[in-house]
């Protein structure tokens, strides 16, 4: 099969045409590529699981056109939900809520719920309007590796596999949603995201609806499975090279570990401006220092990087905390080892 990346404008009728013909088709959004196919169609939906090679209990978000197409496919859009809604969407949030029977159980992982969004991408929003059915898409990666951030990307992991990627630029935030599991009784963030939990909080509080949001654990070695996204716990996120994090307080273990490398070798160093220059390698990045520069580029540095064949890529964790460095901190800790 040949791989055509186009235009959306050009491509708009086609691609919404193979949606509801089961085909997959990959679309930009303002966080990631996300890899569709009819949520509705069970051959599709497995189709996903086959291609990226992703374990069949790790569920799909489901993405729609707008707020009214959520409630279709949800048994229940509690008032914590219109309120989010009315101010995130289109954006990168996404809502867990009871799944309706209409859209597979596969794309749930067999869960009662659903993972729902309306991302905020012209071309996307396009496309769910033209095809009117809801979309399940996964970030359009092989399972466990770095999510793409550009049509170019997508290429790179399904060329030959699937008909149409649709060309929207480079994605604007970069890191994936937030996932917000509100089928609980009090809302749990799954996965931190775009959307930051300030953000969400004063939403809710200006709403009236004062809720304190708390996080699933976001490692495997936490005892409480309970609140746990399915799938979140693997490792991820990550380049094929060997990629390890540190802290700026770590300058010594990382001087230590570097004494195992000879002159041949070639160890890449990713870092933010307050990294002590103490650390001699081959060659070095920055990171941008800005949360909303740095998610936005991220997934094209690990990229670029991946392919330049270094023995090591070495990681400085941001010495920030909170918003949006919460997501760009969960994706490092995902791709990343730490030093031994
Ligand atoms: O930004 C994004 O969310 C991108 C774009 C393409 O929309 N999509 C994305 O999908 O990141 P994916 O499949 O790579 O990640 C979906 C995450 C998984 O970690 C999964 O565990 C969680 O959402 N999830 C999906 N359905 C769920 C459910 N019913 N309950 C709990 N977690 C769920
Ligand atoms: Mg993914």
């Amino acid at each position: 099969m040949d791989t055509r990346i186009a235009d959306p404008g050009q491509v708009l009728s086609e691609a919404a045409s193979l949606l509801a013909a089961g085909e997959l088709v990959a679309f930009p959004t303002e966080t990631v590529y996300g890899l569709g196919a009819d949520a509705t169609n069970p051959a599709a939906v497995a189709r996903i699981f086959q291609i990226k090679g992703r374990p069949s209990e790790n569920p799909l978000i489901v993405h729609v056109a707008d707020a009214r197409g959520a409630r279709r496919w949800v048994r229940e859009f509690p008032i914590i939900a219109e309120v989010l809604a009315e101010k995130f969407w289109p954006g990168p949030l996404t809502l867990v809520l009871p799944r309706a029977v209409r859209i597979c159980p596969a794309v749930a992982a067999g869960l009662d719920s659903v993972a729902i969004r309306v991302p905020a991408h012209p071309a996307a929003l396009a496309l769910l309007a033209a095809v009117d059915r809801p979309i399940a898409a996964p970030s359009a990666n092989r399972s466990g590796r770095v999510s793409p951030t550009t049509a170019r990307h997508v290429l790179d992991e399904f060329n030959g596999m699937i008909p149409l990627i649709l060309d929207g630029g480079p994605c604007q935030v970069g890191v994936e949603s937030t996932v917000l599991d509100l089928t609980v009784g009090k809302p749990v963030i799954l996965r931190p995201g775009g959307v930051t939990p300030s953000m969400l909080e004063s939403a809710l509080s200006s709403a009236g609806l004062p809720v304190q949001l708390s996080f699933a654990p976001g490692d495997s070695s936490s005892v409480d499975k309970k609140f746990k996204s399915p799938g979140l716990m693997e490792r991820h996120y990550a380049p094929r090279t060997p990629a390890y994090r540190f802290r700026v307080d770590q300058i010594r273990r990382v001087t230590n570990w570097l004494q195992q490398f000879d002159h041949r070798s070639s160890v890449v160093l990713l870092r933010f401006a307050d990294c002590p220059n103490s650390i001699i390698v081959k060659s070095v990045e920055m990171l941008p220092d800005d949360p909303v520069a740095c998610a936005r580029n991220l997934y094209s540095m690990l990229r670029r990087l991946d392919h330049q064949d270094h023995d090591a890529i070495l990681i400085q964790m941001p010495t920030q905390t909170g918003d949006l460095w919460a997501a760009i901190a969960d994706r490092l800790m995902r791709a990343t080892k730490e030093l031994p």
